[in-house]
């Protein structure tokens, strides 16, 4: 194997996979994302190769494009090097790592997939809020909210009673929610938004759908809607009373 698609977790260096650990401190070269921590590429031999292929959500002119990266992949992995590509959360969610497989395969360059924690899951989970919850969600959708007309069905999703997981939503997060709310969902159903997770910077906000739009959020962000969003734990900010008072009676 020369090229890992490795997963980096949601930021916390503790929450790497002891593989993507050992195999960061052996590659020769580390091809990774603005969503990786600087913590994270740190634990890469000093004298590796590093490169940032950043991709800025809204503006193009930042990051690397996708086939340009998958060309350092092929081009790295034919020098028989060991490569990492690390990516935030797994590599196979949201994350076009299939994109970047299917270019190996067609280069003939062996590789490996090395799952990680995904924030969709992980980044709640250490908020306080299971995604599934007996009695409250019996099953979970995660989303890309980086296009509010395109394949997904929101009005589609709002007639579902369990969770939504939005990643890369802020933007469209208000035309999100109102056309969930022409779907079915409750207008009053609990939200949480949780900003780099597992991160210093980690910011927990909890709120309603009719009012997601009109909160201030800042990318980038995990977006739980459903009644399990009202589990979190000690969130920062809390923007409607009913949920406050639920609290003194819950798991936390
Ligand atoms: C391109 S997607 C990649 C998702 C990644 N493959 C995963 O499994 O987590 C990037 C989005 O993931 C979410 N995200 C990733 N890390 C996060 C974190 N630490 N806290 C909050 N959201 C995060 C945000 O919604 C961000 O816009």
């Amino acid at each position: 194997v020369t090229v890992y698609l490795v997963g980096a977790g949601p930021g916390d260096p503790e929450l790497l996979t002891r593989k993507a650990a050992r195999l960061l401190s052996e590659a020769d070269v580390v091809i990774f994302d603005r969503l990786v921590s600087s913590e994270i590429v740190q634990e890469a031999r000093a004298d590796a190769v590093k490169i940032n292929v950043g991709k800025h959500p809204h503006d193009g002119s930042a990051s690397t494009d996708q086939s340009t990266i998958n060309s350092m992949l092929v081009h790295y992995g034919r020098t028989g090097a060991t490569v990492v590509r690390l990516k935030g959360g797994d590599p196979f969610l949201l994350g076009r790592g299939g994109e970047e497989v299917d270019a190996l395969v067609e280069a003939q360059v062996p590789y490996e997939v090395v799952p990680g924690l995904s924030s969709s899951l992980a980044v709640p989970a250490l908020a306080g809020i299971p995604v599934t919850h007996r009695g409250l969600a019996a099953h979970v959708t995660i989303a890309s909210g980086h296009e509010v007309d395109g394949n997904v069905d929101w009005v589609a999703l709002g007639a579902l009673e369990g969770t939504a997981v939005l990643l890369m939503a802020v933007a469209n997060r208000a035309e999100i929610a109102r056309r969930m709310i022409l779907g079915g969902r409750g207008s009053s159903t609990p939200v949480a938004v949780i900003e780099s997770g597992s991160t210093a910077r980690e910011h927990r906000v909890v709120t309603t759908l009719d009012s997601l739009g009109t909160i201030e959020v800042h990318a980038p962000a995990v977006i739980v809607i459903g009644d399990v969003a009202a589990r979190i734990v000690d969130p920062e900010v809390v923007l409607f009373k009913e949920l406050a008072q639920s609290w003194g009676e819950g798991p936390s």
